[in-house]
Order: structure tokens, then C-alpha cells, then sequence
């Protein structure tokens, strides 16, 4: 008969390095279906974290940070400071590249149920725009964590690691969307602190003053 060994310690966050990007492609694939696997719906796993995770450490490494357990990376939370001068760096750094890489013949429905070409389309039609919103709450984040990590205060502690970096900067406010097929992240954002500011058809968009 063996032992019960020691506790295991609580999941350390810390910084993104660079070694955290395989994770953070895999991660952002398994929960980019309104928080569930998006495996089924990609020919390219790659194209959901090109948008909405790798450019965030890449603009800005000091905005990401990770979560590990012994089996890899857990969770993340990426982040700017500041929306429109990130979006102006996409335009100049991030899309360039991926254009030539998705050509956007590959923005067309192949009509099989897969969204790369919803992707690819918004890879070609990304400009910088300098929303009202962002003078209030100029900071935008995303946070994913797998299935595993779930509910066990993980997204708490990751939101509260971004917010402490993103007040020691001085940033007034944050803002996300949240998509309608997502209660369960809606849920959590009120949980932690964030309060609704409009919702559409495809979501609501919610805000946090840092100034307090
Ligand atoms: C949404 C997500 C980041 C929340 O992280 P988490 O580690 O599960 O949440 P926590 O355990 O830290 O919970 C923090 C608070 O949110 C609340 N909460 C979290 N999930 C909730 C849910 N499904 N329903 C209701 N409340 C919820 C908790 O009750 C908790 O409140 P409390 O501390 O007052 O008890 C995580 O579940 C996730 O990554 N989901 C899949 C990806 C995703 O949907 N990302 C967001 C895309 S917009």
C-alpha cells in the first residue's frame, strides 16, 4: 500500500517566456469554441491564437502570464494597455506576414462547417480603429484556461495578476467582449468585478475601472 503523497502546491502564475507559445496555440484551439473545444471546427489549428493570443506577448510580453501543471500549460491571460496603439502595431508587425500566408482566397465558405475562413477574412480586414470606448478603458485582455484548471480559482488569480500590472502602469480602464454563446465566462467577469457597458447580438462588451 502506497501513502498519500503531499499535497500538490497550488498552480504557480508567472510571466509568459517564449517557451509558453506552443501551450498558449494549444490552449486558445481547445476553448475557442465559446469556451469549448474548437478543434472540430479548424483545418488549421493555428488561426484562432494568430488573432486572439500570439500577438499579445509578442506586442507586449509584460501583459501575458501562464499557468502550468505537470501535464503543460493550464491557462494564460493575455493583454494591452493600450487597444489602439496595439491595433496600429498589428497593422505594422502582425498582419503583414499572416496576409501572405492565408491568402484571402482562403476568406470563402467551403461550406463543410470549418471557420478558418472567417478568420482569414478578418486577418485581411483589420484596421486600427480608435473607439470612443477606449478613452475610459483603453487595456483589452483574453483569458482561457482548459477544462482541467476550471473553477478551481485559476481565472481569478490570473485576472487579478493582469489587473496589479496593468494599474502599476497607470492604464485608467479594461474592457473585453464576451460572446452570447458564453454565460459561463459572463458569470465569471461579473464575479471578478467587470460590469456590462452594451450588448449586441454577438455578445456584450464589459469594462473595469482601474482607477479604484
Ligand atoms: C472563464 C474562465 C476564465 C473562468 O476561470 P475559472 O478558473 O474557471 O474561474 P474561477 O474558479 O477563478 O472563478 C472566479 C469566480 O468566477 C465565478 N465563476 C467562474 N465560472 C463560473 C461559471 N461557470 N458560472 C458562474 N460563476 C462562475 C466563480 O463562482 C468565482 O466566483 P467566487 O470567487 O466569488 O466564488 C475559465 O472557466 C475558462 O477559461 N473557460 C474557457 C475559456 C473561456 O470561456 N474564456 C473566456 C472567453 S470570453
Amino acid at each position: 500500500m502506497t501513502a498519500a503523497g503531499p499535497p500538490s502546491p497550488p498552480t504557480a502564475v508567472r510571466p509568459f517566456t517564449l517557451v509558453d507559445l506552443p501551450g498558449v496555440y494549444r490552449v486558445c484551439l481547445r476553448t475557442g469554441d465559446s469556451g469549448r473545444d474548437a478543434t472540430a471546427l479548424y483545418r488549421d489549428p493555428d488561426l484562432l491564437a494568430h488573432i486572439y493570443a500570439a500577438p499579445y506577448p509578442a506586442a507586449d510580453p509584460g501583459l501575458t502570464f501562464v499557468a502550468h501543471d505537470e501535464e503543460g500549460l493550464l491557462g494564460y491571460v493575455v493583454g494591452t494597455a493600450d487597444t489602439y496603439a496595439f491595433e496600429e502595431w498589428l497593422a505594422e508587425h502582425w498582419w503583414p506576414p499572416l496576409r501572405g500566408r492565408y491568402p484571402e482566397a482562403l476568406a470563402t465558405d467551403p461550406g463543410d462547417g470549418t471557420l478558418d475562413w472567417q478568420r482569414v477574412a478578418h486577418i485581411h480586414q483589420a484596421r486600427p480603429v480608435d473607439e470612443p470606448l477606449y478613452e475610459r478603458f483603453p487595456a483589452h485582455l483574453h483569458i482561457d484556461i482548459l477544462p482541467r484548471g476550471q473553477r478551481t480559482g485559476l481565472g481569478r488569480r490570473l485576472m487579478t495578476t493582469l489587473l496589479t500590472a496593468l494599474r502599476g502602469r497607470g492604464v485608467s480602464g479594461v474592457h473585453l467582449g464576451v460572446g452570447s454563446g458564453n454565460p459561463r465566462a459572463h458569470a465569471f467577469y461579473l464575479a471578478v468585478g467587470f460590469t456590462e457597458t452594451s450588448r449586441d447580438d454577438w455578445g456584450a462588451v464589459m469594462v473595469m475601472d482601474l482607477t479604484q
